[in-house]
């Protein structure tokens, strides 16, 4: 909340600098991933079911093919990174 991130160039990817989370957030706000999920199915631990951080990764994955986001392993693990940073806070190596 406490600062704005301006990314100019949306289409080129850029790995210059941008940490895993800035790329996680754009891959995720750009994919419409929200238009069945809410805040709630990442962030309520009641309705969650991810336990781990694989677990959310693994998630992400299949739902990206369902969905035909064409994301590379290495996007895929930018956005759980993002998830997980965002609303589960599980440790990265689990
Ligand atoms: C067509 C609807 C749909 C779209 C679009 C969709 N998902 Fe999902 N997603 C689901 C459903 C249904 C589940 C629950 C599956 C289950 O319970 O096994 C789920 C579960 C998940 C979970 C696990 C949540 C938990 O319980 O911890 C994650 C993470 C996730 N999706 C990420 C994504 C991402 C990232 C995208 C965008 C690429 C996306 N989803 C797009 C339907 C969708």
């Amino acid at each position: 909340m406490t600062r704005f991130i301006t990314i100019a160039f949306s289409v080129l990817f850029c790995t210059c600098g941008y940490a895993d989370m800035t790329k996680g957030k754009k891959l995720f706000d750009n994919a419409k991933c929200m238009e069945c999920h809410n805040v709630e199915d990442f962030k309520d631990k009641k309705i969650r079911k991810s336990k781990t951080f694989l677990q959310i990764q693994g998630r992400v994955s299949a739902c990206q093919i369902e969905n035909d986001a064409q994301w590379f392993d290495e996007d895929e693990h930018d956005v759980a990174v993002y998830l997980n940073k965002k609303y589960y806070h599980f440790k990265e190596k689990e």
